[in-house]
């Protein structure tokens, strides 16, 4: 009822998010995480639609039920992630990286269950690293044209402001969205710190569904 009301700022647009966790798979009964519970992004892809964008939502393994009116795709790991993403990219306005990607997965998933061999001996897990699924929809022709306007996160232990500010030129986005912690994980509410080229903003502290409704009319600004 309350999105009734709201002003349809994205009618017309197409966003794309990446929400929750990957799983990369060690072997057909076990791989590695982390504690991601895709809230935020989920809260961005409702707030979205609500803005009247049509919303694609690319979502590691969560359990939480998709917005009404979102696209939902299912993924596991990083790469299926990026797969996803590739495939949606071409027809998105918005890309908004909210996921918690794996930085590595495990070089190779057996394929059967690993067992224990009775000596106590452990498996030595040797890791590569994951494509950066954000960096790369950042570098393609539509993101530099203006075309597909990209949104990071960053989630930091430490010196949220310059790590922000250093990991949006990495990335090469225009917007860069901190979580100012101390740790999110899980919990309802949060405060983001916005950075853009103009400089730092912050979206005081709220509950994710409120933040995600700021975000999203900060973003729709920011396309014109
Ligand atoms: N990201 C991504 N693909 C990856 C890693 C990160 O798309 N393989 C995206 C995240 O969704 C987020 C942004 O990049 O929007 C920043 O992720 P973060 O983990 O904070 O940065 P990293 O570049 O992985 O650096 P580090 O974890 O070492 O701080
Ligand atoms: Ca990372």
């Amino acid at each position: 009822l309350i999105a009734h009301f709201q002003p349809k700022r994205l009618a017309g647009r197409h966003v794309l998010i990446t929400a929750g966790p990957t799983f990369e798979a060690i072997d057909p009964v076990r791989g590695i995480t982390n504690r991601s519970s895709g809230k935020m992004g989920f809260a961005i892809a409702r707030a979205a639609r609500e803005a009247g964008a049509q919303v694609t939502l690319v979502a590691g393994p969560v359990a939480l039920p998709t917005p009404r009116g979102v696209q939902r795709v299912n993924v596991q790991s990083a790469l299926d992630m990026q797969r996803a993403v590739q495939a949606s990219a071409d027809a998105a306005d918005v890309f908004i990286a909210a996921a918690a990607v794996a930085d590595w997965r495990p070089a190779t998933e057996a394929g059967q269950k690993i067992k224990k061999d009775g000596s106590g001996a452990v498996p030595a897990l040797a890791f590569v690293e994951n494509p950066d699924i954000l960096a790369g929809v950042a570098a393609s022709a539509r993101a530099q044209s203006g075309a597909l306007y990209c949104v990071g996160f960053a989630a930091e232990s430490h010196d949220l402001l310059a790590h922000a500010q250093a990991k949006r030129a990495r990335k090469g986005v225009p917007l860069l969205v901190g979580n100012i912690g101390p740790d999110t994980f899980g919990l309802d509410h949060n405060a983001l710190l916005l950075v853009d080229a103009q400089g730092a903003r912050e979206l005081p502290r709220a509950d994710k569904l409120s933040l995600a409704r700021a975000l999203v009319a900060e973003i729709a600004q920011r396309l014109g």
